[in-house]
């Protein structure tokens, strides 16, 4: 899989972090394929995190997503799933190691400043939930 789904989240947008982090999208050596800031409705969190709707942090997760605006990027690098979630680094900013961007950017295991789709099939379905097919060539 060549391609994979991010979020620059909510915190980190509103830090004034989407600039640095796609400085380090770039020199990582990911190709950018679409780009757009966006605001989520509370639904538009709920249908993204579907598959999270039984765990205890949905509605704060989904509530969290639609506080302010996210960048949603489709990126594009060999193993690409793989290689962006490296180097987001762990779920849990506190855990992650140090050069990964949870680590610099995040505060908190839910206010982690960056999502990746976690294999092809949730890439696939979260590329198609942002993007149109004419976005992505
Ligand atoms: P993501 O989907 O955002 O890339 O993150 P992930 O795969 O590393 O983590 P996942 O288990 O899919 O969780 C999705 C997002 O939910 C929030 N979370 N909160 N309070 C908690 O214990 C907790 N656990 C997860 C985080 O924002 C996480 O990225
Ligand atoms: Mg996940």
């Amino acid at each position: 899989m060549k391609r994979t789904f991010a979020i620059i989240k909510p915190d980190a947008v509103s830090a004034g972090h989407v600039g640095s982090i796609l400085q380090r999208i770039e020199e990582a050596g990911f190709s950018l394929v679409a780009l757009r800031l966006v605001q989520l409705t509370k639904a538009d969190a709920e249908g993204f995190y579907a598959v999270h709707r039984e765990r205890s942090f949905f509605d704060t997760l989904t509530t969290f997503m639609a506080s302010g605006p996210v960048v949603v990027l489709a990126l594009e690098a060999p193993d690409a799933i793989v290689k962006w979630r490296s180097l987001m680094g762990d779920t849990d900013p506190a855990k992650a190691d140090e050069g990964t961007l949870r680590h610099q950017f995040g505060s908190s295991i839910e206010q982690n400043a960056t999502h990746g789709s976690d294999g092809p099939e949730t890439a696939a379905f979260e590329l198609g939930y942002f993007f149109p097919s004419i976005e992505l060539g």
